[in-house]
């Protein structure tokens, strides 16, 4: 398990955790995951954000008969995660499996050197096995937020369709301060796996920090507005969120919030973390 720095999770295993403890998780949330009937999978991560990659490749790889392409970047190959197994599952599916190594801190032969960039990122994309259109491609992008700012913006201006691109981040770099400038109290029901709450609490904390401080089963993972474990849709009332990287404008149109983002305006809510 490799730590990464300010890592809550990672750290948290590193030093708490021993060879036979156990631990009770939640089953996968997030909508970082394949999308749509394109026949063909680019995925460009960088550093540990080749996680949510690797089951997506083994998804593709196992379970359908389309083509992955990985552009995927770290400092050299010792830092690499899942090495080996990428290394593998390239022998394994040679036909359909097509992987661009990039290292930024060492030049190593047959892989390329430098940065992925909004600049590079078209070269990067033109593998020798080139099989596929680009602007018919589903492109998932994973590492740090600017890298995906920049890539995605890129793809935008090269003709690729919006709904095209995903991509997932670990953490925001906004940090605009969850402060409701409303006051009072507000009168929240939530229903969580067909069981209703009611639960007043005060308009100055989120819909999240209410569930919870209520031990109301709320789902939720990061806490920052970026994963989407936390949706959940408003059937009354009015709130309003502060970062979101996740809805978009329909969905929010369609009554769906972030729970860790969403603060009281109205004096009640609905929310149903069952109907999303
Ligand atoms: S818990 Fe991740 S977006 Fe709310």
């Amino acid at each position: 398990m490799k730590k990464l720095e300010n890592g809550l999770m990672s750290s948290f295993l590193n030093s708490s955790i021993k060879v036979g403890d156990s631990i009770k998780v939640s089953e996968p949330r997030g909508r970082f995951t394949i999308q749509g009937n394109l026949n063909c999978i680019i995925a460009i991560a960088a550093g540990s954000g080749i996680t949510p990659i690797m089951s997506m490749l083994k998804q593709v790889l196992f379970n359908t008969d389309k083509n992955f392409y990985l552009v995927y970047s770290n400092k050299s190959e010792k830092t690499t995660m899942f090495l080996s197994q990428i290394k593998e599952l390239k022998n394994q599916f040679q036909s359909r499996f097509f992987v661009k190594f990039v290292f930024t801190s060492k030049d190593v032969a047959s892989h390329h050197f430098g940065r992925i960039t909004e600049t590079n990122i078209f070269d990067m994309l033109k593998f020798p096995e080139n099989k596929f259109k680009l602007l018919q491609s589903s492109i998932y992008i994973c590492g740090p937020e600017k890298m995906i700012d920049n890539i995605s913006l890129s793809l935008e201006k090269g003709g690729l369709l919006k709904e095209n691109i995903s991509y997932e981040l670990f953490s925001s770099s906004k940090k605009d301060n969850l402060v409701s400038s409303e006051s009072g109290d507000v009168l929240v029901t939530f229903t969580v796996d067909d069981f209703t709450s009611k639960v007043k609490s005060s308009k100055k904390k989120t819909i999240l920090d209410t569930a919870l401080d209520n031990d109301i089963d709320a789902p939720y993972s990061c806490n920052g507005g970026v994963c989407g474990s936390c949706i959940g849709k408003l059937t009354k009332g009015e709130v309003k969120m502060l970062n979101n990287t996740v809805l978009t404008e329909s969905e929010i149109e369609d009554g769906l919030i972030l729970a860790c983002q969403a603060l009281a305006v109205s004096d009640e809510l609905d929310i149903d973390f069952d109907d999303v």
